[in-house]
């Protein structure tokens, strides 16, 4: 099956029959790195970075390299013209007729999506802001396959800062999707933020469970448990124990821990000042000692701060180094396949295909409430209309299909009720009964009164005060 033409903004763009595929040309491209010269002769790659990066810009650049294709570059918003307050989509546009494929790095959460809706080429995420990183997944999934031969079934906790952390954003989706329990050890303050949970549960069917505190000292207890993610699958059902159970259960191992930096680019003031701070937990020669780390991965995307130790590297549980390696192999497979001088043989597993929910796309629109998402910055607000999936109807919850967080918009109303009348636009509470009669093609949102009232709506007898 051919990937050509196609990008990758998040790991929903990617079944896990294609992941696997991916795996295959990649283990082959491993095998024989200095064979794969020439599949990409004549190409040329974008390699646009306005974030810092070691090994997501130097593996996806010496893998065009080594498959003979050729590399330009912008790596500092101030030397190119966004600096000059030109918009993604005009880059985008531009760059799309410069070059066969992009990879881009940006801070804006969802400006990858962007690119990939106005530069006519495929276009490979790099991470943006704190959404997604789907490559660094690829090579994550890689390693436990190439380690642990499968995923499902696996006991996978996830370490330090799940909050911006992107790399644990796109695993966690691909760890589900294969079938992984997964265990969620936050920094305090640092949780996986509920937009994630969110999707995991609706999307995922398994359940997020918050395990009691634990009745045993902090001593005896393994290590600190937020939230459990278990697919309707799992054989262990580690949610439904007790606390107690669940902390003999942990004693038994993990089959990895994926520990992440404190991304302090992303904090807020109040962060910097205490989630960042109090008790990151760190992960060293003592930690890795205990029974339920005798076989346990220790992986990280890298780059490390104190988080973990030097002590480990040397360690044969240590997975860090290879992980950044595989990215080459893993790269290049992925280069080839959406660049289409490779075809994948996509073997058929089960792939829970994401739902097709309603999209909310009207003339008014609310601003999405993420200060961080594309489409609430100025440059980008003058040609992208905020677009959001309809996910829930009670409560009413979007989705931004930029930056991927959800809310519960206050106020709706029907562009079927006015039919243009002044006098009958009406808004009601998204919360009344009216609201549920609303069609998603007839749904308007506000997240404020006054959004309602300034495009010349008036309060119904179903909203707060008015009744
Ligand atoms: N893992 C990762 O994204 O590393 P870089 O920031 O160095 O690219």
């Amino acid at each position: 099956m051919t990937l050509a033409g196609r990008s990758l903004v998040t790991i929903d763009d990617l079944n896990n029959g294609e992941i696997l595929g991916l795996f295959s040309l990649a283990d082959a491209m491993a095998a024989d790195l200095g064979a794969q010269y020439g599949l990409c002769r004549g190409k040329v790659m974008a390699s646009l970075f306005f974030e810092p990066s070691t090994r997501t810009r130097l593996s996806f650049e010496a893998a065009m390299h080594r498959l003979g294709g050729s590399v330009i570059t912008a790596s500092d918003v101030g030397a190119s013209s966004l600096a000059k307050g030109e918009s993604i989509a005009d880059t985008a546009r531009i760059v799309g007729s410069y070059a066969d494929i992009i990879v881009i790095r940006h801070p804006w959460e969802g400006a990858a999506r962007v690119v990939a809706d106005y530069a006519g080429i495929p276009v490979i995420n790099a991470g943006d802001g704190g959404h997604q990183h789907p490559t660094q997944t690829l090579c994550d999934l890689y390693t436990l396959f190439k380690e642990r031969n499968a995923i499902k079934g696996l006991k996978i906790a996830l370490w330090g800062d799940l909050k911006y952390g992107r790399t644990t954003h796109s695993l966690i989706f691909a760890l589900a999707r294969f079938g992984a329990d997964i265990l969620f050890c936050p920094s305090p303050g640092l949780e996986v933020p509920q937009h994630v949970v969110d999707k995991l549960i609706t999307e995922y069917g398994g359940e997020v469970e918050h395990p009691a505190a634990s009745p045993q000292s902090d001593a005896e207890s393994v290590f600190p448990v937020d939230a459990i993610y278990t697919t309707p699958s799992s054989p262990h059902q580690l949610a439904m124990m007790p606390d107690i159970s669940l902390q003999l259960e942990l004693r038994e191992g993990v089959d990895a821990l994926y520990v992440t930096r404190p991304q302090k680019e992303r904090f807020s003031a109040t962060e910097k000042d205490g989630a960042g701070k109090a008790g990151y937990p760190v992960v060293d020669k003592k930690l890795l000692r205990g029974r339920a780390f005798r076989e346990t991965l220790v992986m990280h995307p890298l780059p490390r701060v104190d988080e973990l130790a030097y002590d480990v590297d040397a360690d044969p549980r240590s997975m860090y180094f290879k992980q950044a390696a595989r990215g080459v192999p893993v790269r290049m497979a992925l280069l080839a396949l959406l660049l289409g001088v490779k075809d994948a043989a996509i073997p058929r597993v089960d792939s829970p295909a994401p739902p097709d929910y309603p999209v909310y796309r009207h003339d008014i629109t609310p601003v999405c409430p993420n200060a961080s998402c594309v489409s609430a910055q100025a440059t980008e607000r003058k040609y992208l209309r905020p677009e959001f999936k309809i996910v829930k109807t009670q409560p009413l919850t979007l989705r931004c299909v930029y930056c991927e967080h959800g809310f519960e918009p206050k106020y709706v109303a029907s562009t079927d009720w006015h039919e243009g009348k002044l006098d009958t636009k009406k808004y009601h509470d998204a919360d009344s009964h009216w609201a549920r009669t609303i069609r998603p093609e007839n749904l308007i949102c506000f997240n404020t009164e006054a959004e309602a009232q300034q495009h010349g709506f008036k309060p119904s007898h179903y909203t707060g005060g008015h009744h």
